[in-house]
């Protein structure tokens, strides 16, 4: 279904979501109509590297499910972590994939970026770098990435199609992609996709 379609206007949805997570970056321990946290990523069975994970990541964690339930990352692996918000997934991304490898994220909200950045300084890894960036508009080359991992994000997301097209250019042919996000399994009514408020939560 188009943007037009759906009838909801994307500038005002993406204002909304950034002041969203811009909170989940600054008051991680607020209250907020989804699951954060440490504890929410033990309940998801992350795998082991999240012990490493540095707390200034984690705290911030905002992921519906665990990407890494799929399959583990190769030693070597050039990973993109969609909408890497505080960089929880992207730094166990990093460990998984080693010096010989390299994972970059890239999420539109600024206070997200600055904090995944300050958490890879912290857990000293040189293999990760955090961009600001859409993801309809992806700064990469082509089939520039093995492997796409997400979380939480394209659900943001009204065109779904230009970010799966993206998805699609910047992955290497017979790369893959290791998507945890939330689906609906009955139709929304016209009036419930105009309701930022049921988007941005
Ligand atoms: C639910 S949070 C998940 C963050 C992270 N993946 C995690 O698991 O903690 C969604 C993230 O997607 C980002 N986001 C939403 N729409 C986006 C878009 N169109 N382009 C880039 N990032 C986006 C938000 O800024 C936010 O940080």
């Amino acid at each position: 279904m188009s943007v037009e379609e759906i009838g909801i206007d994307v500038g005002v949805l993406k204002h909304e979501i950034k002041k969203t997570y811009a909170s989940v970056s600054s008051e991680p321990h607020a209250e907020f109509v989804f699951p954060t946290g440490r504890a929410w990523a033990e309940d998801l069975d992350y795998p082991e590297e999240l012990a490493r994970v540095p707390e200034s990541a984690v705290e911030s964690f905002a992921g519906v499910a665990n990407p890494f339930s799929l399959g583990r990352l190769e030693p070597g692996e050039r990973v993109l972590d969609l909408g890497s918000g505080a960089g929880t997934d992207s730094l166990v991304a990093a460990q998984m994939v080693g010096d010989g490898g390299r994972v970059t994220g890239i999420d539109m909200t600024p206070e997200m970026v600055a904090k995944a950045r300050g958490a890879a300084a912290e857990l000293g890894v040189a293999n990760v770098e955090f961009l600001e960036g859409e993801a309809e508009r992806l700064p990469f080359e082509d089939a520039s990435f093995d492997v796409v991992i997400s979380n939480g994000v394209i659900d943001l997301i009204p065109d779904k199609d230009v970010v799966f097209s993206e998805l699609h250019r910047v992955l290497t042919p017979g790369g893959r992609i290791q998507v945890a996000d939330v689906t609906i399994q009955n139709p929304v009514s016209a009036e419930g996709r105009r309701n930022i408020d049921l988007w941005t939560g």
